[in-house]
């Protein structure tokens, strides 16, 4: 039996995978996030210990023969978020999320250094981790002085459950301190934002064993004495693993509390100016382009939100059928934009509202904003020279049809949906603690699922969706300055 935990945005998921690979089961624990104030989005690094305690004790009470028997455990997580320890390992301040924008000014600041670019291959952004330190440094300074290690989230969920300081090579490529392409941590990129390198923990491939599980814990779970724990990867690489996106060619749209376009690639491609990022794959010698929009199913879920309504119940309304889109356009900005606008201070909005649109219709708009926001991702990756012929659908947005049509269409793409299962990062991760575990060839364990259906974009709704598409491109520039006023 193998372990994968996904520390998600919204919840943790712990996911039991037999030796044939098949689920046994998972459990999902919600989290809450704070925002404290437009651009700020924190989590207590506690409430991830509590909320992977009660998952696994959900595990146990339905499985303990099974959870007794696990071998290997993989860690996935929300990437980017900057946990900060000090010297005894304690918690400093509330971790900064990878949607959390408030350090924008110092990311600009670190990226108008061309070292950064050149080595991290990426641009600087908001919401990656070494801005958010100068953030603290400059904002928080007995913090930061006391700061004696920095952990991204997964990777404090790896300290409480082996007692290591390790990373691995996918998360750690959003940190903007590793230089990805020989997948090392930069000195020179550490120094340049008041960092040294024994403030990092030590770096191993995500298929690699990184420790071994605590007594305590091993005794609480029931489990053996030698349980390996992979070192794991981001989120985005856990989940591409789970839908084995590991080959050059491959890709996914992921529809979670971010969206994400993700491409497999055998080398390291760096472009950092279409802002698509590049980063190290989870398997040995391989990497990965993605394009990131911060509010994905998170846009439906506000929304839904306020009309105190369930983001399930507000697609349901809308049927199968994909219809072509009407006058009410959506920006789905409402944490700013990664790709392709690396832009912090932008919000999102309504437009072209009448006494007409109701609510069916601005759900259609929120639903088409994303797919036009993930449409400029596809843009910004086909500007690198990657082309996607289709893409596997995963992610909590993806059970809606009526969404994977409409994404279908806004980017021209045939949209593969699995059969019925669960192929995401806590699986992907429970595949990398069973590579680590076992020694298992990477390429055999990580095979693609059987494709269920495959949605294709219908010739009858290419003009309104390309000329939809148009009309909002055209907003960015207006919503823009009006963020800036
Ligand atoms: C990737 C990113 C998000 C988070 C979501 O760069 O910021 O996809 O990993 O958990």
């Amino acid at each position: 039996m193998y372990l994968g935990l996904d520390l998600g945005t919204s919840g943790i998921k712990a996911l039991l995978l037999d030796d044939q690979q098949r689920v046994v089961d998972s459990v999902t624990t919600s989290l809450s996030l704070s925002r404290l104030h437009s651009g700020w989005s924190e989590q207590n690094p506690q409430d991830w210990l509590n909320a992977t305690e009660s998952a696994l004790d959900a595990l146990k009470q339905r499985h303990p023969v099974e959870l007794a028997a696990v071998r290997g455990i993989g860690l996935s997580g929300q990437m980017h978020g900057a946990t900060l320890l000090d010297q005894a390992g304690r918690v400093l301040r509330p971790c900064m999320l990878w949607n959390d924008t408030r350090s924008h000014r110092q990311a600009a600041r670190l990226d108008a250094n061309p070292r950064f670019r050149e080595v991290s291959g990426n641009i600087v952004f908001p919401g990656f981790t070494a801005p958010k330190l100068l953030w603290v440094k400059e904002n928080e300074p007995a913090v930061f002085k006391l700061t004696a290690r920095v952990l991204l989230p997964k990777d404090y969920l790896r300290l409480w459950m082996t007692g290591e300081y390790v990373s691995d090579m996918s998360d750690a490529a959003g940190t903007s301190w590793l230089d990805t392409g020989v997948r090392k941590w930069s000195e020179e990129l550490l120094a340049l934002s008041g960092m040294s390198i024994d403030q990092m923990p030590d770096l191993v491939e995500g298929t690699e064993a990184a420790g071994i599980l605590r007594k305590p814990l091993a005794q609480r779970w029931g489990m053996g004495p030698a349980v390996a724990v992979a070192g794991g990867a981001g989120d985005n690489a856990a989940s591409a693993v789970g839908t084995g996106t590991v080959v050059e060619g491959s890709g996914f749209v992921s529809l979670g509390t971010s969206g994400v376009l993700f491409a497999a690639n055998d080398s390291y491609l760096p472009e950092p100016a279409s802002a698509v990022h590049a980063f190290c794959h989870a398997l040995p010698g391989t990497w990965h382009q993605m394009g990131v929009i911060l509010s994905a199913a998170s846009a439906l879920d506000w929304y839904a939100g306020f009309l105190q309504s369930r983001p399930r119940d507000l697609t349901l309304s809308l049927g199968d059928r994909v219809v072509p889109p009407g006058n009410v356009i959506f920006l789905p900005y409402l944490s700013g934009e990664r790709t392709p606008y690396n832009d912090a201070v932008v919000r999102g909005s309504f437009v072209g509202l009448a006494h007409e649109s109701d609510r069916n219709a601005m759900t259609r708009a929120v639903l088409e904003g994303v797919a036009f926001a993930l449409r400029d991702n596809l843009e910004a990756l086909r500007a690198t020279g990657t082309e996607l012929s289709g893409v596997i659908a995963v992610g909590g947005g993806s059970h809606s049809r009526y969404w994977l049509g409409t994404i279908a269409n806004a980017l021209q793409l045939e949209i593969q949906v699995p059969v019925e299962g669960d192929y995401g990062a806590a699986f992907g991760a429970a595949r990398l603690g069973l590579i680590a575990a076992t020694g298992e060839q990477p390429l055999k364990i990580c095979s693609a699922p059987e494709i269920e259906e495959s949605i294709v974009p219908e010739a009858s709704l290419m003009d309104a969706f390309e000329q939809a598409y148009q009309r909002y491109r055209g907003l960015y520039p207006l919503l823009r300055e009006w963020s800036k006023s």
